[in-house]
């Protein structure tokens, strides 16, 4: 979690930090601060906050010299709370560091190397600065090295040192650092996009490495002193697409950008008519060899595994198992060679996916990877990656990460049903159609916003609420709940209908709204009935139907119409209709929707 920057270059330091911050404030928004070296009188200067980023720009008013280098932090709380004290940058010394990552450590060291007097806050990060400082007697790459030879648990680390001029030094493990020169000069960052501004080229800083930014270039090198060639990358997200591009939040831009999304990622993996991975390399061996399917993934994307399985249990007949990372490397899993893993993960950086990925192939399996951010560390990690293409999802609430996973899960699935002989090519054809058709229909629920804003006054209100259906319905609520609790605070439980006379129901009155999803044509007659129990028990219903099928909802509910799709796809008009709900009801209340309280964007502790 936590957001890093580092720069050192023409530009007035000051602002591109704050600047990058802003842009980074998604990974944590509880504290911010950035350290700058006065060019004239060559202090390093610290500012830090509790607070958004935007209270950070106002305790540096227009005092602070502009300077040509400096680091900066937006922090995620973990040891320590949220204060002044506890913000980053720490400064011990000779040494001013932002950290990204947890020190399991940090007790150990402060008793071994008798740091305690030197600490100013409860941070694990202060302690490294500390033990830097310790060991630092002018040569920043050898106390480095020795510092991490002693950390224990995950790091990012970015450093000033007082007496080398401009440059900034920074290594890692685990905890992501990117990084790239320039017109401007040199900068780092915790992701890519901080930097998306200045360039789409960047490269990402291998673990264990040291990296030295000057203005005018940079020196990579390992552990023993060797120079490294950093292997750069292109990104396709255009610059400046990190902006909110005239909307009120990032999530409502992205909520909208969706028909376009799923259209960059899907055009490139369709030839005639059919599903084709060979421009990402990824076999069709793959898909024909292997036994079984385990998904991994948290949050958002775990929900995207759950429509897959659906789909892969009605379609192929195949045994799929969908896990929560966080549970999987615990829960003995059952995984070998014939196993055919498939992470999935927006940021790539989620370190419980992370970690389920090593885990799965020391275990002998293969690993495709379904990831937004280019160069992830998951994506590294696995054998295969299909990149979503969605560009940069900035709204701590995923949502067009949301639908471009399950595009390819679309893909996957009509290539698996192809090559194993289930559809025949027609079949698979007109499977890959209706895909096609996706884009389309979700303008179609995009134009009807206001209908849905509506729909969203009526559960300001609640407390609680319940999101009901069955089969796909089901997937596709989990999702919708989630992202109604995340943002609106409402706490939402989404239940299969038929579970609900198992207990729930008991918690049905007048004020409790229920959301009804009804799109699966097979499933609609029990879905009414269900709908009809919650109604007779005072509940106000609001039902989200396809619209082929909404002439056989009798009686007086809130109504919304899905456009039609084969049943199959109606996950993807649903789930946009959902997505407005939620975004609706957050900005109604008032609420910074883009930055939930206590969330950040990419869950980099365990
Ligand atoms: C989404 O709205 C959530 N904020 C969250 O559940 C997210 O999907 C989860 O943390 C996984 O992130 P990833 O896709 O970057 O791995």
């Amino acid at each position: 979690m936590c957001g890093i920057i580092g720069y050192t270059g023409s530009e007035n330091v000051r602002d591109v930090l704050l600047d990058a911050l802003e842009l980074l404030e998604y990974r944590g928004y509880d504290s911010a601060g950035i350290a700058v070296k006065d060019q004239e009188t060559k202090q390093t200067a610290v500012y830090k906050c509790a607070g958004r980023v935007s209270d950070l720009r106002a305790i540096c008013g227009s005092e602070t010299t502009a300077a040509g280098c400096g680091i900066g932090h937006t922090r995620w709380a973990t040891h320590g709370g949220v204060n002044d004290r506890n913000a980053h940058p720490h400064q011990v010394g000779k040494v001013t560091l932002v950290h990204n990552g947890i020190i399991e450590n940090y007790r150990e060291l402060i008793a071994d190397y008798d740091l305690a007097g030197e600490l100013q806050s409860e941070t694990d990060s202060e302690v490294v600065a500390a033990l830097l400082n310790h060991f630092y007697e002018g040569n920043p790459k050898e106390a480095l090295k020795k510092t991490v030879s002693k950390l224990r648990g995950t790091f990012a680390l970015v450093v000033l040192f007082a007496d080398q001029g401009d440059v900034i030094y920074s290594t890692r493990n685990v905890s992501p650092i990117v990084a790239t020169l320039c017109d401007e000069g040199a900068m780092l960052a915790s992701d890519l996009t901080a930097l998306c501004r200045f360039t789409n080229r960047y490269f990402v800083v291998p673990e264990y490495h040291i990296l030295e930014l000057h203005s005018d270039k940079l020196v990579l090198s390992d552990f023993d002193g060797n120079i490294v060639e950093p292997e750069y990358l292109t990104a396709d997200w255009e610059l400046n697409s990190a902006g909110k591009n005239g909307y009120p939040f990032y999530m409502e831009k992205e909520i909208m950008e969706q028909p376009e999304a799923i259209e960059n990622t899907i055009a490139n993996r369709i030839k005639g008519g059919l599903p084709d991975f060979s421009a990402d390399n990824v076999p069709d061996t793959l898909f024909t060899d292997c036994e079984r399917i385990t998904i991994i993934a948290c949050g958002t994307a775990m929900h995207a595994g759950l429509v897959a399985q659906a789909l892969v249990k009605s379609i192929l007949h195949m045994h799929i198992d969908v896990e929560m990372a966080s549970e999987f490397m615990y829960s003995d899993p059952v995984i070998d060679e014939k196993t055919l893993v498939i992470a999935v993960s927006q940021s790539g950086e989620t370190i419980d996916t992370l970690e389920a990925v090593k885990y799965a192939k020391r275990r002998g399996a293969k690993c495709l990877s379904i990831i937004n951010v280019k160069g992830s560390s998951i994506a590294r990690e696995s054998d295969y990656v299909l990149y979503t293409n969605a560009g940069p999802e900035i709204a701590v609430a995923s949502t067009k990460a949301y639908t471009t996973q399950l595009a390819v899960f679309y893909l996957i699935v009509a290539k698996m049903a192809w090559s194993r002989g289930i559809f025949t090519t027609e079949e698979t054809q007109s499977f890959v159609r209706e895909l096609q058709r996706t884009p389309e229909v979700m303008k179609q629920v995009l134009e009807h916003r206001r209908d849905i804003h509506l729909v969203a006054k009526r559960v300001l209100a609640a407390k609680d609420l319940f999101m009901i259906g069955r089969g796909l319905d089901y997937s596709i609520l989990l999702e919708g709940s989630l992202k109604l609790k995340e943002v609106s605070y409402i706490h939402s439980e989404a239940y299969a209908s038929g579970e609900l006379k198992h207990g729930p129901i008991a918690l049905i009155t007048q004020d409790t709204p229920v959301i009804a999803a009804v799109t699966q044509e097979k499933l609609m007659s029990k879905e009414l009935s269900n709908i009809k129990e919650v109604k007779s028990r005072g509940a106000d219903v609001v039902v989200f139907i396809k619209e082929t099928i909404a002439g056989s909802l009798e009686g007086e509910y809130e109504v919304f119409e899905l456009p039609n799709m084969q049943d199959e796809f109606m996950v993807m008009p649903a789930s946009v209709a959902l997505q407005l709900l939620a975004y609706y009801v957050s900005s109604d209340k008032g609420f910074d929707v883009d930055k939930p309280r206590n969330l950040a964007k990419v869950v980099t502790v365990e």
